[in-house]
């Protein structure tokens, strides 16, 4: 990426040079709604990414600059911001992040703009929380760790934006690796990575251009159904922690004592852990129709047991059905709106797009959004 616009911006509007990072955006192959839950899930960075121009001023006045979107924004405090300043509350909340571990803030001037589709379900908002506490880190000499710096961007968005989001996106945008993908036990934090061969594939994303309200307070309900759960089978064994520790038996064995959205709500993220091993599994076997299967699985249980995909999702993911080029497609993300995700062979993509473009727009009124997305590095200092 040409980096000198941005720098110039920075220094124009600033008159200091900066220090510039870029963070990506992140895809999300299968594992959905498991990484609060302790489980799995199969992550990717991608090559479209929030690139930063930040450093210190010598006053204790914080100057954020949108460049996308014109908007500045200043203040001397960390309180959150007024609702049409929504995007500052990212870059806030990780600033207060950093008071909170005991940092001494120093004034900061930060320019961005970025290439991640908004609210398309692409996280461009953990993005935004960790190109902005990476730089920090940098620039205040504040020597957290990488993982630190994912737990402290998490934090930000559930004090910030008030959404309780597990821990993928953020560790997505810190710890990608260019062309793998990599499995996430989201309870003991660590990660390997898997090559993932894109010749003969590619990963299409089909944006719904829908995002339906209360996406966020559906989110946080759905915590609440798995900890449910959780109390329910705490009971039973006092060792269970997370629904990571229940497993199918035990479910099928207390099914009728289970309220029925609540046994739905479990009986997906245990079978969805499930699935995640059998995709790591499917592609050190290169055996990419058995990775597509599991991905429609997902779906399926996104769709009918965990309740959090809607109209326009599933159509996008029905009309998959009849193209035999498309080895896998599900919804992605938190739901109720954003992409779906589809694996198709490379040699497709243009005639998927026609093909899915004009009946979406049929069935729904509505052009979706395309974008052909690689694995990429993480959050990386770009001088
Ligand atoms: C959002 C959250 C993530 C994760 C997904 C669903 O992207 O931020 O933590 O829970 O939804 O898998």
């Amino acid at each position: 990426m040409d980096t000198t616009i941005i720098r110039n911006k920075f220094i124009s509007l600033f008159g200091n040079t900066p220090i510039l990072i870029s963070a990506p955006g992140r895809i999300n192959l299968i594992g959905e709604h498991t990484d609060y839950n302790d489980g799995f899930v199969l992550p990717a960075a991608i090559d479209k990414k929030v690139t930063f121009a930040i450093a210190s001023n010598n006053s204790r006045k914080f100057r954020f600059y949108a460049s996308d979107i014109d908007q500045h924004y200043e203040t001397k405090n960390v309180q959150p911001a007024p609702y049409e300043f929504q995007w500052t509350n990212y870059l806030l909340g990780v600033l207060a992040q950093f008071e909170n571990e005991g940092v001494e803030l120093s004034g900061v001037d930060c320019v961005f703009e970025s290439d991640i589709p908004i609210g398309a379900g692409l996280s461009s908002s953990a993005a935004l929380e960790c190109g902005f506490a990476y730089g920090l880190n940098k620039l205040l000499n504040a020597g957290f760790s990488d993982y630190q710096l994912v737990q402290m961007a998490q934090k930000a968005e559930h004090e910030y934006a008030g959404v309780m989001c597990g821990i993928m996106d953020q560790y997505a945008s810190i710890f990608g690796k260019k062309d793998h993908v990599f499995q996430l036990d989201c309870r003991t934090h660590e990660h390997s990575y898997f090559r993932f061969e894109m010749k003969d594939y590619i990963i299409a994303l089909v944006d719904t251009k829908v995002k339906h309200e209360l996406a966020s307070s559906k989110y946080n309900q759905r915590r609440k159904e798995c900890e449910t759960g959780v109390r329910f089978f705490k009971k039973i064994n006092p060792g269970i922690q997370a629904l990571r520790d229940v497993n199918l038996d035990m479910l099928e064995q207390y099914k009728n004592d289970l309220d029925p959205i609540i046994y739905k709500r479990c009986n997906y993220v245990v079978s969805e852990n499930h699935r995640v091993i059998d995709a790591c599994e499917a592609i050190e076997q290169h055996d990419f129709h058995r990775f597509g299967e599991l991905m429609c699985q997902s779906h399926d249980g996104l769709k009918n047991q965990y309740k959090v995909s809607c109209k326009e999702l599933d159509i996008l993911v029905e009309l998959t059905k009849s193209l035999d080029y498309v080895h896998g497609a599900r919804m992605m993300g938190g739901g109720f709106g954003g992409c779906t995700i589809n694996l198709i062979d490379r040699n497709e993509a243009t005639t998927f797009q026609q093909e899915i473009n004009d009946e979406y727009f049929k069935k729904t009124g509505i052009e979706p959004d395309f974008y052909f997305v690689n694995p990429d590095d993480g959050v990386q200092m770009m001088n």
